[in-house]
């Protein structure tokens, strides 16, 4: 990984088995067995500019404060951006190591790009099977300038549009909790954005690793796009047993965002939003891309509770 080849360019040395530091223990492997399957239908979010405004803005709610993972259709991301985002992935993973070396941790030119893979492999004793370009926002020309070339150009399309969705479910869900935010306020709450492009290599074992493990996101609002290769894992608590955890595989649905809710959300919401875990397994025939647009607030922001909320 250090040199730039990544995990792609360790699974493309043809290993029949994941090497041992892959080797995840077993309460953390995901299983592909028959579970529940993920049956909320997606939200319309066009729906918000009609006479049903209301009933879509409950089931936003609704969503957040149950789930905390909702699909969304009609909201605005073009499918042709969906085709070049993963273009643009693939075409930025599959380059010469020494091209993404230059993108690496301590040898990034800048700190909003960075290459890598796992969390934190340098303290990370087991590690993940997916590599990752995290593109921190702070201008278009910034952006433009210092993004790589590959994909700069639809990761920051993808960042606008996204950027809208988290706004109008901001709103709504802020709205909601009887909390009243002045503008500059609102925007500071989601003023920090980033893009990651993350690519899970096929993998020879994806009953013993994972492509990311559980956790759930720091933010406050998150937007995935998935391919059309599945694996993306929710944990829900189970209807009679909170003990005994319960993960349903959000399939990719054609044309469906994933929306969920990080924690900042949760804490300010008081618990009443809920950022869930998710994990992803990886596949073992092809590789699977994303494209995850995150929201937090900006540093100058100290987190608690809504007052409202307390
Ligand atoms: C993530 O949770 O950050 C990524 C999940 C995915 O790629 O589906
Ligand atoms: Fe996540």
């Amino acid at each position: 990984v250090r040199d730039g080849n990544g995990v792609k360019g360790l699974a493309e040395l043809g290993l029949l088995e994941v090497p041992e530091m892959y080797i995840q223990p077993p309460e953390e492997r995901i299983e592909k067995k028959d579970s529940r399957a993920w049956d909320m239908p997606p939200i319309d979010m066009s729906m918000l500019n009609g006479p049903e405004h209301e009933k879509v803005v409950n089931e936003i709610v609704r969503a957040a404060e149950t789930f905390g993972f909702f699909l969304v259709v009609n909201h605005g991301v073009p499918l042709e951006l969906w085709e070049s985002l993963k273009d643009a992935a693939n075409t930025f993973f599959s380059l010469p190591a020494e091209n993404k070396a230059v993108y690496l941790t301590g040898v990034s030119r800048s700190a909003k790009v960075k290459y890598g893979t796992s969390f934190a492999p340098e303290k990370e004793k087991i590690l993940e099977w997916r590599d990752y370009i995290s593109l921190t926002y702070s201008s278009d020309e910034d952006a433009l300038q210092s993004w790589p070339n590959q994909c700069k150009e639809v990761a920051l399309e993808y960042l606008k549009l996204s950027s809208k969705i988290v706004r109008d479910i901001m709103k709504i869900l802020v709205a909601k909790l009887g909390v009243e935010l002045d503008d500059s306020k609102f925007e500071s709450l989601i003023g920090i954005k980033k893009v990651n492009m993350v690519y899970y290599p096929v993998c020879p074992n994806p009953d013993l690793t994972v492509g990311i493990g559980r956790h759930s996101d720091i933010g406050i609002i998150t937007v995935l796009l998935q391919d059309d290769i599945g694996g993306l894992y929710v944990k829900v608590e189970s209807e009679n047993d909170a003990e005994n955890e319960e993960w349903l595989e959000i399939s990719p649905t054609p044309g469906a965002l994933v929306i969920n809710i990080g924690n900042t959300l949760e804490i300010l919401s008081n618990g009443k939003y809920k950022s869930a875990e998710h994990r992803a397994r990886p596949s073992s025939t092809k590789a699977r891309v994303s494209a995850v647009m995150f929201t937090m607030p900006t540093a100058a922001e100290s987190i608690g509770p809504f007052p409202e909320m307390v």
